[in-house]
């Protein structure tokens, strides 16, 4: 599918026409990842944070905010109860943030691979090649990082530079591959000055990247945040709209068959009621159910009104399974680890 053609589908307005995107995202999903959903226990780190970026709650700009960082021992606790959920991974999360250090970071994920079986997945922002292969070393398999736009001036826009930390997440991504990690990237939907010739891009850069995980959301804005401020003067800005979710996580499935795509929190979030539901129906096959411990959650407040802010990490996993099962899905077991049909080395090929 080329740029053109799914800017066509972002455009769709027809109800009958987008029927057959949902069964055709459905059905390409259950025929290459399985009807198996796998759950990924999410633990929040830090919310301390370098950055600046113009849409993040967590952004060094707000003062306001009190900071936490949980110590190793919260962390192994949270790893422990996502074995007793039966979760396959753990999902370590966390703005930018040096106080963890490379060897913090490479110790804990050291421990969470000698004393659990899950696969261990890192998401702390732009970190440097020696922090990144450090990690690696220790076991980490998996790295999450947006890259939020492939659109360079709305990138740098919303993205601004630190001064000995420019910032680029497409080159970190490219490193993060050849590091030997399975990598995860994604978008907001509905960034201020986001047109769908601009989002259509990003949809086909996922298949450029030959992403192993792609995370989808609405943009959701948070009022202490410069971005919020901004109006959507652009011309065809894409609309923050759950169907605009819907059509990407879609059509993401149909130019990355193999990839594991989460229906995110976010999403979630704006419908509360059956957001979650949707999205899995419609070409996502991973829920990311929250451990943070509850009394650091609503501090971790990307954007504002996050689900399950309050709710324990037994109770949101409880309720996830079951939601999972009237769905007429199953709970993965294991890693849930992208399965290649083709080699690493075929792809890089015909890169
Ligand atoms: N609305 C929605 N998603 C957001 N994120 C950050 N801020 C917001 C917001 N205001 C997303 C970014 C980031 C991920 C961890 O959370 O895409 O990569």
């Amino acid at each position: 599918m080329t740029a053109e053609e799914i800017a066509g589908w972002l455009r769709e307005e027809d109800a009958a026409k987008l029927e057959t995107l949902w069964s055709r995202a459905d059905r390409v999903r259950s025929e290459h990842v399985g009807d198996h959903v796998h759950m990924r226990g999410l633990v929040e780190v830090s919310n301390f944070c370098v950055r600046r970026c113009a849409y993040c709650g967590l952004s060094s700009d707000r003062n306001g905010l009190q900071r936490y960082r949980m110590d190793a021992g919260e962390v192994m606790a949270c790893a422990r109860q996502a074995v007793e959920l039966g979760y396959g991974t753990l999902v370590m999360q966390s703005g930018e943030d040096y106080g963890l250090t490379k060897k913090w970071v490479a110790d804990i994920v050291r421990r969470i691979k000698s004393e659990t079986p899950l696969a261990v997945t890192l998401s702390l922002g732009e970190r440097s090649d020696e922090e990144l292969l450090a990690w690696k070393a220790a076991g980490a398999d998996r790295y999450l990082l947006r890259f939020e736009t492939s659109d360079p001036h709305l990138y740098v826009r919303i993205h601004p530079s630190l001064r000995e930390r420019v910032s680029d997440r497409m080159a970190m991504l490219r490193r993060l591959r050849a590091f030997g990690y399975e990598i995860g990237s994604g978008v907001m939907v509905g960034i201020p000055g986001q047109t769908i010739d601009m989002l259509a891009r990003d949809i086909a850069v996922f298949r450029e990247l030959d992403l192993d995980m792609i995370g989808l959301g609405p943009y959701l804005p948070h009022p202490d945040t410069p971005l919020a401020l901004s109006s959507d003067a652009e011309r065809e800005q894409v609309p923050r709209t759950e169907l605009m979710v819907y059509k990407s996580v879609a059509l993401a499935r149909l130019v990355c068959p193999e990839a594991n795509i989460p229906s995110t929190t976010a999403l979630a979030t704006m419908n509360k009621a059956n957001g979650r539901e949707l999205g899995l129906k419609r070409g996502a096959n991973i829920v990311m159910p929250n451990l943070t411990p509850t009394k650091y959650r609503a501090l971790y407040e990307i954007y504002p009104n996050k689900v399950c802010i309050d709710e324990s990490a037994s109770a949101g996993g409880v309720c996830l399974r079951s939601r999972i099962e009237l769905l007429g899905r199953k709970v993965g077991a294991g890693h849930g680890s992208r399965r290649r049909k083709r080699s690493v080395a075929a792809v890089a090929q015909d890169m």
